[in-house]
């Protein structure tokens, strides 16, 4: 504790000189410098300690995704074989399940911004994909609006603003896939696969309008877009690998026997129980 009326520092060492070192007057009067490591009291520690608990606890209960291992785990990530062992493919999944999931990452990514989390928009400046006859439409139409971007009427004739382009930087899988996913999800049940195929085509033709470089309008849609875009459909239930999404059925059925291929399908609801009389 420093005692106000204290001479200032420099009057210690003429008080120093004056006593032999080691005396016992000096160990007796010699003040403890204050260095910044006094003690402090319980009290202050115990609120601050107690406080700073509180707020770790909000901000891990409301830290939203910053702490999620959700957020911090990388879908898609592939590990490494380590050299001389064999690599182990990850198992097929359905293409419907696999463009799924790639959608899911592009939504997440690129639409959610915009139109929410359950794709309904806000109903005033964005509008929904939920039973939107756009999405759900022709598939040439639906890829002009992602990667072209939307101004003027949309399909329930409103106008919102405008939608900016989505396709640049995208990959055709990644094409494919949001499409696939906005078709299968958030209540839209087309239950069909837009393939990568049929998402390069989309490119192509996306790159050879007349408008290029200009969001799509109705009009264009409606003279120009209404179809389906070219390429093999593929079947939903059809096996490809979850990173290429190219169809593995050949490999899988030359493969020896090993662990029974998961979720091929979704399987059938089982056979009703037997009425009990
Ligand atoms: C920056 C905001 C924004 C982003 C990001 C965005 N959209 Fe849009 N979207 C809009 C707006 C605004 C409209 C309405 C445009 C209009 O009024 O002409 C729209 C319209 C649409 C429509 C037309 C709906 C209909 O029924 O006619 C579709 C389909 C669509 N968006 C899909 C997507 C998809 C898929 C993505 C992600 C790849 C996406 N949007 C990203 C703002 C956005």
């Amino acid at each position: 504790m420093s005692v106000p009326s204290e001479p200032a520092d420099s009057s210690q060492p003429a008080v120093a000189t004056a006593v032999p070192p080691g005396h016992a007057v000096v160990a007796r009067e010699k003040q403890i410098p204050e260095n910044g490591n006094e003690i402090i009291s319980l009290w202050p520690t115990t609120i601050i300690c107690g406080a700073l608990l509180l707020l770790a606890g909000f901000i891990l209960d409301y830290g939203g995704d910053h702490l999620s291992y959700g957020s911090l785990f990388r879908e898609g990530y592939v590990r490494r074989t380590p050299p001389g062992s064999v690599a182990t493919p990850l198992p097929p999944k359905t293409a419907l399940e696999a463009y799924m999931a790639r959608g899911k990452k592009v939504f997440e990514g690129k639409c959610i911004t915009c139109h929410g989390p359950d794709a309904k928009g806000n109903g005033s400046t964005y509008p929904s994909l939920v039973g939107s006859a756009w999405a759900n439409g022709e598939t040439e139409r639906f890829a002009m609006i992602i990667l072209n971007g939307l101004q003027g009427k949309i399909s329930n004739g409103r106008i919102y603003g405008v939608m900016p382009p989505q396709g640049i930087g995208m990959t055709p899988e990644e094409l494919a896939g949001i499409m696939t996913y906005v078709r299968n999800y958030f209540g839209n049940t087309k239950g069909d696969v837009i393939t990568s195929e049929m998402a390069k085509a989309a490119m192509k033709i996306s790159a050879a309008r007349k408008n290029a470089g200009q969001s799509v309008t109705a009009e264009e849609l409606t003279a120009d877009h209404v179809k389906a875009l070219p390429g093999n459909p593929v079947d939903a239930t059809t096996l490809v690998d979850p990173l290429t999404l190219e169809p593995v059925q050949a490999a899988a059925a030359t493969a020896p026997a090993k662990a029974p291929v998961p979720g091929a399908a979704v399987a059938p609801a089982a056979s009703p129980a037997p009425k009990t009389p």
